[in-house]
């Protein structure tokens, strides 16, 4: 696949997405926001990809939000069609069937935060800022940012970030629950990328399920999100990889699921 401002590159079952316009701190228009929602579709039907890291071309910036300089032009209808096609892509990332990893790298700032937090898990270099700059330019997040922040760090926690715009550090990001870990600088790509393998060689259609249980069951009653899980359960029992799973188990070997 070819891109302008993304690079796409798959090894041992990884794909590893990088947002690459580093002149300006990998800001996303909507060219950039296109091309990513490109690079998810051709991931989803690539059948060698079992994880994906999503990472910032760098060592400065994760990606440092939506593109202000064209921001700064639009009109309303413009303003919505963006926040409508970036909100599409980010769905695309949260509810699409392969674990995502976004490798923090440096600034996660409005949009580039979002785009984190469409991400499955989150693992931030030390030197790493996150937040939600919007108010600071006026204007409120539009990619989701309060509904996923609020949902993933409580709602108390959320409302101090977007009113304050405040830049948290990656330790501080952590312990409040936005980012998973926190590694050194120089090993965030070697621990994402580990991290990305160990769940790659699982079983596949589970992960699958793993993620559409927790993602859509959020969002119902426990009765109903019960009920969700009791039938992705039963599904897993149709799959060759459950009765290779418990084959081994009993047969004290390492499982070998194939994602069937
Ligand atoms: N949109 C467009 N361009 C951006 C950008 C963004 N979100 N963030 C950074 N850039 C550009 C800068 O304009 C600058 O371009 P220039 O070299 O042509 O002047 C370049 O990236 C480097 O940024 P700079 O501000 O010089 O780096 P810095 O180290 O002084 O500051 C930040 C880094 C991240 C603190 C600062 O760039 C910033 O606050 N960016 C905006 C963050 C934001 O509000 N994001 C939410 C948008 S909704």
């Amino acid at each position: 696949m070819d891109f302008k401002n993304l690079i796409l590159e798959i090894a041992d079952g990884v794909a590893t997405v990088t947002v690459n316009r580093p002149k300006a701190l990998n800001a996303l228009n909507s060219e950039t926001v296109r091309e990513l929602d490109r690079a998810f579709a051709g991931i989803e039907a690539d059948p060698e990809v079992g994880a994906v890291i999503l990472t910032g071309a760098g060592n400065k910036a994760f990606v440092a939000g939506a593109d202000i300089a064209v921001m700064q032009s639009c009109d309303p209808v413009a303003a919505r069609e963006m926040a409508l096609l970036a909100q599409g892509v980010l769905a695309r990332i949260e509810s699409g069937p392969k674990p995502v990893i976004a490798a923090v790298n440096g600034y996660a700032l409005g949009g580039g935060c979002e785009l984190a937090m469409s991400c499955d898990l989150r693992i931030a270099a030390e030197s790493a800022r996150l937040g939600q700059p919007e108010i600071n330019l006026g204007i409120i997040p539009g990619w989701g940012g309060t509904q996923r922040l609020a949902r993933l760090i409580g709602k108390g926690r959320a409302l101090e970030l977007l009113f304050t715009g405040d830049m948290i550090a990656a330790r501080d990001a952590e312990r409040i629950g936005l980012v998973n870990r926190v590694t050194s600088d120089g090993e965030l790509m070697e621990e994402a990328t580990k991290l990305a393998r160990k769940i790659a060689a699982k079983a596949s259609i589970a992960l699958r399920l793993i993620k559409d249980a927790v993602h859509q069951g959020q969002e119902m009653d426990l009765a109903r999100a019960n009920a969700l899980e009791a039938d992705r359960f039963a599904l897993c029992f149709s799959t060759e990889d459950q009765k290779e799973g418990m084959t081994a188990f009993l047969e004290k070997r390492t499982p070998k699921f194939r994602g069937r």
